[in-house]
C-alpha cells in the first residue's frame, strides 16, 4: 500500500473512479460525465487526488476565479476515512493553489457535517456566513450551509 497525491488529469478512468466515491458519500451522485465536463479545456476547475497505489481513494475539486478559489467537492472513500488522508489532500491542494497565486479559499459545508467542519476549522478556515435552507436532505427537509473561508 503506497499513498500518493497527484493533480486530476483529463482522464476518463479517473472520472469514473471519482464518480464511484461521490456516489458512495453524497445523496445526489455526480456522474463520471458531469465530472468530466468540469475538466474540459478552458474551464475554471482543477483538483487533486489521493491514491492507494493506482486506485483513487479521495479527491478534491476547486474552481478558481482570479485570486480566489472555492472547494466544489471533497471526499475520501469510506474505508480510508479517519486516517489523515483528507487533511493531507487539502494541504496538497492548498500548496498547489498557492503556486497558482490564489489568495483566498471558500467552501460551503452542511451545518450537520461535523466531521468536515472539524477538518476545515483545524486547517484555519473561519465561518463567514450562513445560507439558510441551502441543502435539500433525503427526507425532504432542508439544512443550512455554513460558508467558510481561509486566507492562503
Ligand atoms: C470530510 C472528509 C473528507 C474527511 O476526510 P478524512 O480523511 O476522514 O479526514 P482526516 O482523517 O484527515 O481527519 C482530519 C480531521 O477531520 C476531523 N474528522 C474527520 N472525520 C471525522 C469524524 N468522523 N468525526 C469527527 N471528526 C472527524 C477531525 O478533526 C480530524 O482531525 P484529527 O484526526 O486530528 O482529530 C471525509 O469524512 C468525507 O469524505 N466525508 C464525506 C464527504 C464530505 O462530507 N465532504 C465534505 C463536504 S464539504
Amino acid at each position: 500500500m503506497t499513498i500518493s497525491f497527484s493533480p486530476i488529469l483529463n482522464q476518463n478512468d479517473q472520472f469514473t473512479q471519482m464518480a464511484g466515491i461521490h456516489r458512495q458519500l453524497f445523496d445526489v451522485a455526480w456522474s463520471a460525465a458531469s465530472i468530466a465536463a468540469m475538466f474540459e479545456p478552458k474551464t475554471a476547475y482543477r483538483g487533486s487526488l489521493v491514491l492507494d497505489d493506482d486506485k483513487i481513494i479521495g479527491f478534491i475539486i476547486c474552481s478558481i476565479v482570479l485570486d480566489e478559489a472555492e472547494i466544489i467537492s471533497m471526499a475520501i472513500e469510506k474505508a480510508f476515512q479517519q486516517n489523515g488522508y483528507g487533511r493531507l489532500l487539502l494541504a496538497y491542494e492548498i500548496e498547489t493553489l498557492n503556486k497558482l497565486a490564489v489568495k483566498r479559499l471558500f467552501l460551503e459545508v452542511s451545518e450537520h457535517n461535523s466531521a468536515a467542519q472539524k477538518l476545515y476549522t483545524s486547517m484555519g478556515f473561519q465561518r463567514l456566513a450562513k445560507r439558510n435552507n441551502y441543502y435539500k436532505q433525503p427526507d425532504g427537509t432542508f439544512a443550512d450551509a455554513l460558508v467558510l473561508s481561509c486566507d492562503l
